[in-house]
């Protein structure tokens, strides 16, 4: 399984740390691979999903914390989930969080196509290219080797998504639409920002 129920670590209260924004070089790095599962890993998926939840995001990847490490997280059936659930008087399921260490996509196939955002790109969207299935191998939260395979819906996108920001790769790279990406940075005020691939900056 994927989802994972989150181990107190019995340390610090989790924390809300500031999301790092579009422009910011460690978005642009390939990030280190997870060697120790320990206490320090629990403290930082914790804070990441403390970030997330209070940002009312889907997915966070541990350099939108200012962490350049192969650690993701995921929960897509939040918030919409919670707004059904506030609408209907009831406070119990809204939350179905997934964490990812070390995640590599070791399959892929065929295309799709979907508006996406980003809590690095504050107010920006755009449609991005995606595959439209994929296999990913990673680890969990204690170090133990998994495959997940997602199609075709918001995880799938999700995922992809985020195992981009591992590698330094953020959703200017893939637009459907150079216009319409221009167009909607310009309206967030960032079509300034200068950030160009991991590629590029390693030469
Ligand atoms: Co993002």
């Amino acid at each position: 399984m994927v989802y994972m129920v989150l181990l107190d670590t019995g340390e610090k209260a989790m924390a809300r740390l500031e999301i790092v924004k579009y422009g910011d070089p460690i978005l642009r790095k390939v990030t280190s691979r997870v060697i120790k599962f320990d206490k320090s890993l629990k403290k930082l998926i914790e804070d990441m999903f403390e970030t997330m939840y209070a940002s009312e995001g889907i997915g966070l990847a541990a350099p939108q914390i200012g962490v350049s490490k192969r650690v993701l997280i995921l929960d897509v059936d939040y918030p919409s989930k919670r707004y059904e659930n506030e609408k209907a008087g009831k406070e119990e399921n809204i939350y179905n969080p997934m964490v990812l260490v070390n995640p590599v996509i070791i399959q892929s196939e065929g295309e799709m196509e979907s508006f996406e955002g980003c809590l690095s790109f504050p107010d920006v969207f755009f449609k991005v290219k995606r595959y439209q299935k994929i296999i990913v191998r990673y680890q969990d939260i204690l170090g133990k080797e998994r495959k997940f395979e997602s199609q075709g819906d918001l995880l799938c996108r999700c995922l992809q998504h985020e195992i981009d920001h591992l590698d330094g790769k953020l959703m200017v790279d893939k637009p459907v639409s150079e216009a319409e990406m221009i167009g909607s940075l310009k309206e967030a005020g960032l079509d300034q920002v200068t950030s160009p691939p991991a590629s590029a900056v390693l030469g």
